[in-house]
């Protein structure tokens, strides 16, 4: 099987670089506003994917357990220095293309600012709607093609690649914008069914953000949100669907199972976990699994 491209955050100064004093504070509290109006505030099994530092960690208290689900360990090993030691957050490195859990798991699954890495949406889709547990929800946010500032751009001739055709269009390597239509469009095709979509950071300006107090745009946004049912023209879209009916509900007690070959993982040896079906060993150590690739097999 081909794998598909994947954009490596190892080592990223993502948080400080892209957050930490960036004068992105209405960004954040407008996508937690979204993401609490479309969650579910308690439940079971959580998983987020892509989750990196942990960032929207603290939204999801009211759940037993959450998988923090991330390509980067040294961004998950932030996550964990900053949650501290919670039982509830598992955290765990591995790809969305091959995702390292049993089928049917997962209550809720959440997907902030990843999808633009995605080169094989088709790919993720159809492993998310495995994982899923039938009755739960996904709530996905993407970066949305046909924004205001991208039409105007585009009417203007100061952008060449259209905002109204719906396939994706790869800006920058490996960084992709999405029309609505066409994620909804592959939601259905994985089995989910999505409902209306939320629109979201609609005052994403500079001049704005340094004239008005961040409160009063996250208030703002809060309002306009919900006209995202009807048309989407910002530069972020929150979109919400219900697992697929005809997914399976995983087994009390498996969680684990191996990438390679899906066979659930049950024994935790010493600092890793071994495949029982490929022999592949997985490793576990202080407190991340890690199923990037497996162990070395002893000599
Ligand atoms: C822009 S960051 C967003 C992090 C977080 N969702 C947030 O909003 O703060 C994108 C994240 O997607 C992760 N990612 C990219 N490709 C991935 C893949 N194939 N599997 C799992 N995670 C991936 C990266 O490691 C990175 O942490």
């Amino acid at each position: 099987m081909d794998t598909p491209r994947i954009c490596d955050y190892e080592g990223s100064d993502y948080h400080t670089r892209f957050w930490q004093g960036q004068g992105r504070d209405y960004e954040d509290l407008a996508e937690r506003a979204a993401l609490r109006r479309l969650m579910p505030a308690s439940g079971d099994t959580l998983i987020e994917i892509g989750a990196g530092f942990g960032r929207l960690a603290d939204e999801y208290r009211g759940y037993q357990q959450v998988v923090l689900f991330d390509y980067s360990r040294s961004l998950l090993r932030e996550a964990q220095a900053h949650l501290g030691p919670d039982p509830r957050f598992i955290y765990v490195a591995g790809s969305w293309y091959q995702m390292p859990f049993v089928s049917g798991l997962f209550q809720t699954i959440t997907q902030v600012r990843t999808i633009h890495h995605a080169a094989d949406v088709p790919a993720l889709f159809a492993e998310l709607a495995r994982i899923a547990r039938p009755g739960g929800k996904y709530i996905l946010e993407f970066a949305n093609k046909h924004n205001l500032k991208a039409i105007l751009r585009y009417l203007l001739r100061r952008q060449r690649w259209s905002p109204f055709t719906p396939d994706p269009v790869e800006f920058v390597e490996m960084n992709f914008d999405f029309h609505p239509a066409w994620i909804q469009q592959q939601l259905r095709q994985a089995g989910f069914s999505p409902g209306p979509m939320r629109t979201v950071s609609h005052f994403r300006l500079a001049l704005l953000k340094k004239l008005l107090p961040t409160n009063l745009l996250v208030a703002l946004d809060r309002l306009a949100q919900p006209t995202g049912r009807w048309w989407q023209l910002s530069p972020s879209v929150f979109v919400p669907a219900q697992h697929p009916s005809r997914s399976q509900v995983a087994a009390p007690g498996l969680f684990f199972a191996c990438p390679h070959c899906r066979v659930s993982l049950v024994t935790v040896g010493q600092g890793s976990l071994t495949c029982p079906g490929c022999d592949c060993r997985w490793g576990f150590s202080d407190g991340l699994y890690d199923f990037k690739e497996p162990l070395p097999t002893p000599a």
